[in-house]
């Protein structure tokens, strides 16, 4: 029997939001990170245009909340949009005390003295960041300074698979206790109890064919969150971003928002500009609208992609401002100096999750989820650019301060019971796993992607409930695997998706069915509870408002 070694806060993920979080945690306890994969493979590492906070004069909070609301097309919680748009300022003088290496503004035109580019939806130019590779700078800051802290420890190459509560335990106090993880390296299964657990696990956007996200963007801290009786909501909302390289070695390599926020254009192939046709603010109006017409336009002409063209700028004004996007795409044979490349839409953020208020607490005591796994109210039913980063930024520091005033009153947690493997057996055919994923993937891509409808959703249902079926079977028989866990994951929240897409009678944001094209005038957030919901918090059934979590 393995010894167990009592956390007092475990953080699975270690992307902005946990990274952030231990690093706030770390001057006041015990921090365990616990992640599958190596730093590359979060979508922090990938973020390219920025961090969006008002820091010009010129700008204001009010803006920036009008902004977010605008683009969350009526259903974002007014009190997580100006929470999140007032921490803004603090938390990005925090990342420049740790050494974040934000572009400066050669020209100094504003107030700021970095230069602040734009974005999809923004009224202002409010997007802070590190060329074209924000991400990649400000994961390594935070890495590098949580390396550096001897209360952090990462537990790296370990998959989460299920969290272990009270109530799966028979104990009258259902509270979090900790954490079963499959060790990757060992193939062992092992019990991490802690007195505190995080979720800051990412989205759930390869769930679909075609996705700007690295491969373990697998939701599953959302399935984990709801097999263990938390409420989730807003999962009907999956962004996709309008510009992802076209190129079968691309794997839909991302092409910044900037790129239009600095001037690209969306052209047809006889070079006709189409985006005025379907909004005012054209290329760069919010997301869900230019994915939209993007899809429009494909479908409408029979196109396997539109262009962006960025090439009546200068080649210095490229160069400077798009060093990574230039290399990529000349590494696969463009010149964005030159002429246009190629575009399509592909699955990028998760504005729905699990839901929690505004410290990051979930419907389960001990359990938070910060980042793109929880649902704060923040997005709406369409995240603005740049909106992301902020958020796991805004509650990796509020979830700390929650955290650190819990934790004196927070029991130890008790001895947990092993792993049990005794049923299992290795299993025969793998192959069954990455055929299901793949019939996954595909029907999610087909029936439940940019354009909807009942008949769609209905044969996407039940393809999904004879896969969980499959999957379910196999999962009870067979030693766990990264494959197997990851794609149970993914069929649950599938699953999740198409309830919460059925349950929406209109079309909102990202949310678009040929069978109610209107919005209604007054809508509220979808909301789904689990079988076990847990007696904690949350008293009223009908209770179906993201702001009455904010306690
Ligand atoms: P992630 O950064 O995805 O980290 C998740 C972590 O959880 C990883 O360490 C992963 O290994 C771990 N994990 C997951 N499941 C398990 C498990 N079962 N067990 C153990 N560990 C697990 N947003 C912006 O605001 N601005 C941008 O410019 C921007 N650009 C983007 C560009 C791209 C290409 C992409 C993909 C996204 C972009 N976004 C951007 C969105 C933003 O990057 C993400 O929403 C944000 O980084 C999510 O951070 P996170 O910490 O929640 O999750
Ligand atoms: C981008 O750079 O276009 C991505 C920005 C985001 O997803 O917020």
């Amino acid at each position: 029997m393995q010894k167990q070694k009592n956390n007092d806060v475990l953080i699975i993920g270690a992307g902005a939001a946990g990274l952030s979080l231990a690093l706030r945690l770390a001057q006041h306890c015990r921090v365990t990170i616990l992640a599958k994969a190596g730093s590359q493979e979060t979508s922090t590492y990938w973020a390219q245009g920025g961090i969006s906070a008002v820091l010009d004069d010129k700008d204001n909070f009010d803006f920036h909340i009008n902004d977010t609301i605008n683009a969350g097309a009526g259903l974002c919680d007014p009190y997580a949009v100006r929470f999140t748009v007032e921490h803004a300022p603090e938390v990005i003088a925090w990342l420049e005390s740790l050494g974040m290496p934000f572009t400066r503004d050669k020209n100094h035109q504003g107030t700021s003295p970095y230069h602040l580019t734009r974005e999809g939806g923004h009224s202002y130019r409010r997007v802070i960041h590190s060329a074209d590779a924000t991400g990649k700078f400000l994961h390594n800051t935070l890495l590098n300074n949580a390396e550096n802290e001897p209360n952090i420890r990462f537990a790296e190459n370990r998959i989460a698979i299920d969290l272990l509560n009270g109530a799966k335990l028979g104990k009258k106090t259902n509270r979090c206790l900790g954490v079963y993880a499959l060790n990757l390296e060992t193939g062992k299964v092992e019990c991490w109890p802690a007195r505190i657990v995080i979720l800051a696990t990412g989205g759930a956007n390869r769930v679909y064919l075609y996705s700007s996200n690295p491969d373990g963007a697998t939701g599953d801290g959302i399935a984990m969150a709801w097999r263990a009786g938390c409420r989730v909501s807003n999962l009907e909302f999956m962004q996709f971003h309008p510009t992802c390289l076209f190129h079968p070695e691309a794997k839909s390599f991302l092409i910044s928002e900037a790129v239009r926020g600095e001037g690209g254009h969306l052209l047809l192939p006889n070079g006709e500009r189409f985006m005025q046709r379907f909004d005012k603010r054209g290329e760069l109006a919010p997301r869900d609208i230019v994915a939209r017409a993007i899809d429009h336009e494909m479908k409408r002409l029979g196109l396997e992609y539109v262009l962006l063209d960025i090439s009546h700028k200068s080649e210095d004004f490229i160069r400077q401002h798009f060093p990574n996007i230039l290399s990529k795409t000349s590494e696969l044979g463009f010149d964005m100096t030159k002429g246009p490349i190629p575009v399509v839409p592909a699955a990028h953020y998760t504005c729905g999750g699990v839901m929690t208020d505004l410290n990051g607490r979930t419907d389960l005591a001990g359990l938070y989820a910060i980042g793109e796994t929880a649902c704060t109210g923040l997005h709406g039913a369409n995240r603005m650019a740049s909106n992301s980063l902020l958020e796991c930024l805004v509650f990796g520091h509020v979830a700390a301060d929650s955290i650190v005033r819990e934790l004196p009153d927070t029991p130890e947690p008790p001895p947990l019971p092993e792993w049990d493997e005794s049923r299992v057996t290795d299993s025969d055919e793998e192959i069954v796993v990455s055929h299901n994923w793949h019939e996954l993937r595909l029907t999610m891509w087909n029936y439940v992607g940019i354009v909807r409808t009942n008949k769609r959703l209905q044969r996407a249902a039940h393809r999904i409930q004879l896969l969980k079926r499959e999957i379910n079977e196999y999962y009870s028989h067979f030693r766990v695997s990264n494959n197997l866990i990851e794609l149970r994951n993914l069929a649950t929240v599938a699953d999740l998706i198409v309830r919460c897409a059925m349950k929406r009678h209109e079309s909102r944001g990202l949310h678009f069915t040929l069978d109610y094209p209107n919005t209604i005038p007054r809508s509220r957030a979808t909301i789904l509870k689990p079988p076990t919901l847990p007696a904690h918090r949350h008293d009223s059934d009908d209770d179906n408002n993201l702001a009455s979590l904010h306690l």
